[in-house]
């Protein structure tokens, strides 16, 4: 049997997931990885840890000959770079789950992988305890992914759970998902859809070999949707949830977004509840895949992170198969998407922005519309996101024969059916 690698490592970070990581590591003896050093921001702050452990300076730990692994789960994206950076470097592998992070520099972190030959990984930055990197990575090749469809933050989802199905206000919701240790230090990141997008940029990437920034991405929080959404809901048998959505499409190229949408109480992601995440995988020959696991919090998140460790001990690492091996895709935005849109005054959607409107209800205190909106329309305009306005993707919300669609429409509203 050969001998595994002695990890030394250098941790960044005593928060929820790097607490619960020395807490699981020290249960975990046969790992053979020990914490020399740990670097954190705030030294009087109370530690469940010998005071020995700790430094606040970063060099210590980055120009420690002894320490080959770096461990980063800090939540300062920059500080989080400039460590990751000059790790790799200076010829450590390392470990992170800063999402935001890896999201936001995916281009240069491939890059310097590439010229050190230092592994870098990060399965908890998406979906914590659910192995989805590696499984993209690894399993699916990319001309047999169809699409990807996933629940990727934990805090939205526990809060819709919370509101929707035990009647809590949206503050207590958040509150709570707060001090469980799921939401961010910066709550936003997680209620207006970033925590969320950032992951969706880091799974495109070994879904599809897609190397795009956040900023290229169609999306949106959960901070709009209202109670009478989630009525209208119930009544057609569904329920809402914020989804990461991509699709290999027909043209070539991959559509994506993260968006609230409506999904059928009799699919997957209906089942995933709480701060529990859940991704349905759609391939050829294999059909349809479910992961399902906790999202967030210490030990879900510092499993994932153990992992991580656990394959650098027979020094994995990521060989982006499918954007060095294979022909990468695309993003492409020429798709259409069926919405579910409610507001307050008509003024604030502009009804020239759609390819056409099937329903529109503009009775009641809260109006609601179902219609049909290009992608692109929505990523350079921001009605959908103002004044309350809130906007649900249909759970077939995918359009791409658009023209095919519209001489359909055409013939049964010449012939008076429609
Ligand atoms: N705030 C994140 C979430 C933590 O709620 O999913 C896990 O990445």
């Amino acid at each position: 049997m050969s001998e595994h690698k002695e990890l030394v490592i250098g941790l960044f970070g005593f928060g929820v997931v790097g607490e619960g990581l020395y807490k699981v590591l020290q249960q975990t003896p046969s790992l053979k990885a020990v914490i020399k050093k740990a670097c954190i921001k705030h030294p009087d702050k109370k530690r469940n840890a010998p005071g020995s452990l700790f430094t606040t300076d970063r060099n210590e730990l980055l120009n420690d000959k002894d320490i080959n692994l770096i461990v980063e789960v800090i939540d300062d994206a920059k500080a989080g770079f400039e460590i990751v950076s000059t790790a790799l470097k200076n010829g450590k592998d390392v470990v992170s789950s800063s999402k935001k992070m890896i999201a936001e520099n995916l281009e240069t972190l491939l890059k310097l992988q590439q010229e050190t030959g230092s592994s870098l990984l990060y399965e908890s930055a998406a979906c914590a305890s659910i192995p989805v990197v590696r499984n993209l990575e690894e399993y699916y090749d990319n001309d047999l992914l169809h699409s990807i469809r996933a629940i990727v933050n934990g805090s939205t989802n526990f809060i819709l759970t919370k509101i929707f199905e035990e009647n809590l206000s949206f503050r207590d919701a958040l509150l709570l998902a707060q001090q469980l240790g799921f939401a961010e230090s910066d709550p936003t990141l997680d209620v207006e859809g970033f925590d969320a997008l950032n992951k969706w940029t880091i799974l495109l990437l070994h879904a599809y070999g897609i190397v795009a920034h956040p900023e290229d991405i169609l999306f949106n929080g959960i901070q709009n949707i209202a109670k009478s959404d989630a009525q209208v809901a119930k009544a057609r048998g569904q329920q809402i949830k914020l989804v990461a959505q991509a699709k290999k499409l027909i043209n070539g190229g991959v559509g994506a977004y993260v968006l609230p949408q409506f999904v059928s109480t009799e699919t997957p992601l209906s089942f995933v509840k709480n701060e529990y995440n859940g991704v349905v995988i759609e391939s050829g020959f294999a059909d349809q895949q479910f992961f399902y696991g906790k999202g967030a919090g210490s030990f879900p998140t510092a499993s994932a992170v153990l992992s991580d460790i656990s394959a650098l001990r027979y020094e994995y690492r990521y060989e982006y198969k499918k954007l060095y091996h294979h022909q990468p895709h695309q993003l492409n935005d020429d798709i259409y998407l069926k919405v579910f849109i409610s507001f307050t005054d008509l003024a604030f959607v502009p009804k020239e922005a759609f390819e056409w409107i099937e329903e529109w209800h503009a009775q009641e205190s809260r109006k609601y519309l179902s219609g049909v909106i290009a992608l692109k329309k929505l990523k350079e305009q921001s009605w959908w996101k103002e004044n309350g306005t809130s906007l649900i993707v249909e759970a077939d919300g995918i359009i791409e024969d658009i023209e095919e669609r519209k001489l359909k429409k055409k013939s049964l509203e010449l012939a008076g059916l429609l």
